[in-house]
């Protein structure tokens, strides 16, 4: 990766910001950000079993998984996480069993043990999105799936020019908005038996994608599906 990428946002940046943003974070981001939210549990609630939200926040997505999955979310920012845990405790959750201060780039976790990665609206905030997505990958077991909801940059156009402009103070907010689809293709192009299976535009203006990854199962295609199952069984 570019090691340009790599210095656009740091540690500090992020946690200082989302100290600033979790206390109204739920009013500004809560309702524009839901279609995807629920886009991404539709997709993990198809896979099933244990599930990464990885960039948890405030938890708005926690009370909307099935009583039968088995939720982790982790999160850089404590107060965002403080505000997660007040959600499960109001709402009864007994489906999340831990809630974990912990970076997207070094997961204590582990290989292979979730069903599912859920990151919705993080990557894009993350340092360096590549080590994060390799942590995914390395945590996920074989057959399961990485969702992720994620900005998408404009490749060309007016918005591109508008979000190149507004790249700096977006930074200091604690996200990017230059942020090409083709790193998500090359990082699964590059990254051993990851494989892109959808791509979905999002609203709020189609800015925004849903991504699966899928990690094979290791098992000829055709066997694929049932490979799949005996892997978790
Ligand atoms: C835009 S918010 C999205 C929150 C939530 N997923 C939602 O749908 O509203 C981004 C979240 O990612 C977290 N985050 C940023 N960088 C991270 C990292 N390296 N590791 C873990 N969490 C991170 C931030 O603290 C923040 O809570």
């Amino acid at each position: 990766m570019p090691d340009a990428f790599r210095a656009e946002l740091n540690k500090e940046i992020i946690t200082k910001a989302y100290a600033r943003w979790a206390p109204v974070y739920d009013v500004v981001f809560g309702p524009v950000f839901e279609h995807g939210r629920h886009a991404a549990i539709e997709a993990a609630e198809r896979i099933g079993g244990r599930v990464l939200e990885v960039g948890v926040g405030t938890g708005l997505s926690l009370p909307y998984y099935s009583s039968d999955l088995r939720i982790w979310g982790i999160d850089v920012s404590e107060p965002m996480l403080r505000k997660a845990q007040q959600r499960v405790a109001e709402h009864g959750l007994n489906n999340v069993e831990a809630l974990v201060v912990m970076d997207a780039e070094h997961l204590d976790f582990p290989d292979a043990s979730f069903d599912v990665i859920v990151a919705q609206y993080v990557i894009t905030t993350v340092p360096n999105p590549e080590a994060a997505l390799d942590e995914f990958a390395r945590v996920l077991r074989p057959g399961g799936e990485i969702v992720l909801v994620s900005r998408v940059g404009a490749e060309a156009g007016l918005r591109r020019t508008l979000e190149k402009w507004f790249a700096p103070a977006a930074r200091k907010l604690g996200w990017r908005t230059e942020f090409s689809f083709q790193r998500f293709s090359q990082w699964a192009k590059e990254s051993r038996g990851m494989e892109l299976v959808e791509r979905r535009s999002m609203p709020p203006f189609g800015h925004f994608s849903l991504i699966r990854f899928c990690k094979e199962s290791g098992l000829p295609k055709e066997d694929g599906m049932a490979g799949a199952a005996r892997a978790v069984a």
